[in-house]
């Protein structure tokens, strides 16, 4: 994951403008306007209930909000949230439980979205309709992505240079399912074939309900500033509601995309995982823009982080523990490839920990030791051992720091920065 930006576009507060309260995507409404964008390996149903539930402040103006009650899409500030993408002809070949296990998901993700790839108009169909019959309120065509093995197949943003071929798949899904269908793309494969507008009236003529633009093409990778101005042209042109995405990192920016491209709702991927508060800092933003003028929110504090950290990894924890009492009311003994599977979820389960440690900790002061300890612990228990004791010492680290502020606050400093 690319997890700094080229020259990041500081946008200063625009006037008057909002995140709108809600759009409507067909029969489904989003409120507010906020999509979790999807991404391979970080979007699981874990990481999604943990943006829904988990992403409210223990300090600031929201904490007198109880850490185990529901969470409304209004409270968490997050309208709707989608899968990863899932490969159309695997899901269409799998067995009905493995199936299950790319489509997991629990009651309070709705309203979900389950984004599909491929490039077979008849498969996707299928795979549409296999989406529709496992409950999800909408279904997704992924149109963007830049992998070579996915390109190689046709699929993602291989198909943009593919118009025909993307209207014949638009049909056949459209035929298959009535839930929404959407679908999120590229401006085109280069600058010298950029399809977006085209793309969005042909999504349009084919009955899709609303689509996303990731304002780069495929051969801008990740480089650059994503250009919003073709979010803009897709708006202009088409009368379904425009999803914009590419570079929102604060509340600020997802009011400038609004401001400047008028798009009917914003998608944020990369800062989620760095920052799971973005969709409730935009929330505080908007409300506290319309009550006087100034958009203020809250920044997340150690306890905010460290409560993060500790309720993500207990969910990943949580989530195994589910999985194997299910796997062990299908069978009464575990096989030998049970077992591998069994043992290649827990290495996974750590692997994740490691990888979200590492962003989560970014601007905490002596998180380069935590994220060490985390990187060198075998197995989920010592790595939940590590974050508690990193904290409960940080808290004494502090009280002994505010102890000596008056003293020396150079020594402090030094001190910080011999602990990072
Ligand atoms: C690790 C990672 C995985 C991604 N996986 C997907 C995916 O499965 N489907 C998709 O449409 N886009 C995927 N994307 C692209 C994002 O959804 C989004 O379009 C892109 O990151 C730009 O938005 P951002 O600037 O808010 O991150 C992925 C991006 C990242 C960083």
């Amino acid at each position: 994951m690319k997890k700094h930006w080229d020259n990041p576009q500081e946008h200063a507060m625009p006037q008057g403008v909002r995140v709108p309260a809600s759009v409507q995507i067909g029969t489904v409404t989003v409120a507010p306007a906020t999509v979790l964008a999807p991404m391979a390996g970080v979007t699981d149903t874990v990481f999604r209930r943990f943006i829904r539930n988990a992403s409210v402040f223990t300090t600031g103006s929201d904490s007198a909000a109880s850490v185990d009650a529901t969470i409304t899409n209004q409270q968490s500030g997050c309208g709707l949230i989608m899968t990863e993408f899932t490969s159309a002809d695997g899901l269409s070949r799998m067995r009905e439980t493995k199936r299950k296990r790319y489509l997991t998901y629990y009651d309070d993700e709705h309203p979900i979205s389950a984004q599909l790839f491929g490039s077979n108009p008849d498969t996707l169909a299928d795979s549409a309709r296999i989406v529709q019959d496992a409950g999800f309120d909408l279904v997704d065509l992924n149109l963007g992505c830049p992998a070579k093995r996915v390109v190689a197949c046709n699929g993602g943003s291989g198909l943009l240079k593919d118009l025909p071929q993307i209207e014949r798949i638009f049909r056949a899904i459209r035929a298959a399912v009535s839930i929404p269908f959407t679908v999120k793309f590229r401006m085109g494969w280069n600058d010298k074939h950029i399809v977006c507008v085209e793309l969005a009236r042909l999504a349009e003529d084919c009955g899709l309900n609303a689509c996303a633009l990731h304002a780069r093409t495929r051969e801008d990778g990740y480089t650059g500033q994503a250009r919003w101005e073709y979010i803009a042209a897709c708006k202009d042109a088409v009368s379904i509601p425009v999803i914009g995405n590419g570079d929102i990192r604060t509340p600020e920016d997802a009011a400038a995309m609004v401001d400047i491209t008028h798009c009917d709702a914003v998608m944020i991927g990369r800062t989620a995982p760095s920052n799971p508060w973005i969709f409730r800092q935009i929330a505080q933003y908007t409300a506290s823009k319309e009550a006087t003028g100034t958009g203020t929110y809250d920044h997340p504090a150690d306890q905010d982080r460290y409560r993060m950290i500790r309720d993500y990894f207990g969910m990943l924890v949580d989530e195994i523990a589910i999985e194997e009492a299910a796997e062990a009311a299908r069978a009464a003994t575990i096989t030998a490839s049970g077992q591998v599977a069994r043992e290649q979820r827990h290495r996974d389960c750590v692997g994740k920990m490691k990888q979200f440690a590492s962003w989560f900790t970014h601007g905490v002061p002596g998180g380069g030791a935590l994220r060490k300890q985390i990187f060198e612990s075998k197995n989920g228990p010592a790595v939940l051992d590590a974050i508690e004791s990193f904290f409960a010492n940080r808290a004494t680290v502090l009280e002994k720091e505010d102890a000596v502020a008056e003293v020396d606050e150079t020594m402090l400093a030094s001190a910080a920065a011999y602990c990072d």
